[in-house]
């Protein structure tokens, strides 16, 4: 059987099921099934999820957990996480209470800078260029007043916009490099559009210009190195003495593994993965684009040529400070802020925070996980709270019922979780 199919975005959603279970899964009715169980019965809310993407054939659940006890600034937040991973949000929530008593979580906005391109090449000379581009400015600032007025009612707008030579890398490469405030909004669409028009009048006005002038493409960046985020935690070394936990051994262990992830990729990659299981759980949660989040931060990891920590520490004059620099370019409203019912909520749940507040919450849920997978690798590991928290998902695997979770939970909190040691002891149960 062909697995070419046409006009398939034209067929309803039972038929692109019936297509893909007949292609790829046998006619199964149980593969059918699966499918559809995960349909809403609300039927207004399943064909407002449908329409969020293409061929939807069904919906595709996370859990949506929730960490409480963060002090920000001197308010204390409840943070929605959406994520798939055991462990994260509990690690969340102790790092959480763990700072709530030492002084809370500082953080503020440095910079909220928005970055696009319109790519073009030009056969003439830079100097030509530069006088071209210096008459026309003006006259493409007035032809994007269409797209910009709004923004600029309330206070944002296009910033600047220059010429850039990029010869030296790529013959006949110049670029119109174009700066953006889009206040509460991600801002991709307004400054996608304000690229577009810049890209319409250069090409328009380039009849007036010796040499070929060609339009590539016009993009915003996702590399956004001037809207940075800072959060921090401090306190005295002694006070970080904790559940068996020597203050001055940790904090010395603890500003090393920092420094680790600072000098050695293969560590570094590790350590931001675990950060961004903090912040992308927050991203996701309020309706953001994780992948665009996921670019900027790993590309401003690499900013000084090797990919380093996102995090620093440091210890001076008995203190201990632990902190966080992260390009955030978030929104707060448009997209699916008021569109998903559950972004709203979380949006809601943290008092309908602006895109500033939200890039200081994000930043702190990042430097909280940080701490966290910090805090067990330095002493016990983290495989001991993982395993724990793992257990869960072996006995959901293996259909455990709820006589038999309470009982090997029980068991557990005494013994080493390990995959054969769980399932020995559902086997003996079932015996
Ligand atoms: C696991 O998701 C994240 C960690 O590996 C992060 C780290 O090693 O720092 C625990």
């Amino acid at each position: 059987m062909t697995k070419l199919v046409s006009g398939f975005s034209k067929l309803s959603k039972n038929e692109k099921i019936d297509w893909l279970t007949a292609t790829y899964l046998n006619g199964n009715t149980t593969a059918k099934n699966t499918i559809k169980q995960y349909w809403n019965s609300n039927e207004k809310l399943q064909s407002l999820h449908d329409d969020f993407i293409e061929n939807t054939i069904s919906n595709f659940y996370l859990p949506l957990g929730i960490a409480p006890n963060f002090d920000i600034n001197g308010t204390i937040y409840t943070i929605p996480m959406v994520i798939e991973e055991s462990s994260v949000v509990a690690a969340a929530s102790k790092a959480a209470k763990f700072w709530q008593t030492r002084g809370g979580f500082k953080a503020e906005v440095v910079s909220t800078e928005k970055i696009g391109q319109v790519h073009f090449t030009y056969s003439g000379t830079f100097k030509d260029l530069q006088a071209f581009f210096n008459t026309i400015k003006p006259q493409i600032l007035k032809d994007s007043k269409a797209i910009t007025k709004n923004m600029e009612k309330r206070g944002g707008g296009i910033l600047d916009i220059v010429l850039v030579n990029k010869t030296k890398d790529l013959k006949d490469y110049y670029q119109l490099h174009a700066t953006f405030e889009t206040l509460d909004a991600m801002g991709a669409n307004f400054i996608n559009s304000c690229l577009e028009q810049f890209a319409t009048t250069l090409k328009n006005e380039a009849t007036k210009l010796k040499g070929n002038l060609n339009v590539v493409m016009s993009i915003l960046s996702n590399y956004v190195p001037n809207c940075i985020v800072k959060a921090s935690v401090s306190c005295k070394i002694e006070e970080l003495a904790d559940k068996g936990i020597n203050a001055e051994e940790f904090a010395t262990k603890f500003v090393q593994a920092v420094n680790i992830a600072k000098v050695e990729p293969y560590r570094a990659v590790t350590h931001n993965k675990g950060i961004m299981n903090g912040v992308d759980a927050v991203v996701l949660a309020t309706g953001n684009d994780f992948r665009a989040i996921e670019a900027g931060v790993h590309a401003y990891a690499s900013k000084n040529g090797t990919y380093s920590s996102l995090t620093h520490a440091k210890i001076e004059n008995g203190i201990f400070t632990f902190w966080i620099e992260l390009p955030l370019a978030l929104g707060t409203v448009g997209g699916l802020t008021k569109l998903h019912p559950l972004v709203k909520l979380a949006l809601e749940v943290l008092g309908n925070p602006n895109a500033k507040q939200l890039m200081q919450i994000v930043a702190v849920a990042g430097l909280a996980q940080n701490f966290g997978a910090l805090r067990s690798l330095t002493t016990t590991g983290i495989q001991e709270g993982h395993m724990k928290m793992h257990l869960m998902n072996i006995l959901n695997q293996f259909e455990a019922t709820k006589e038999e979770k309470t009982i090997i939970v029980e068991k557990f909190k005494t013994e080493t979780v390990t995959h054969s040691a769980v399932v020995e002891a559902i086997n003996g149960l079932r015996k």
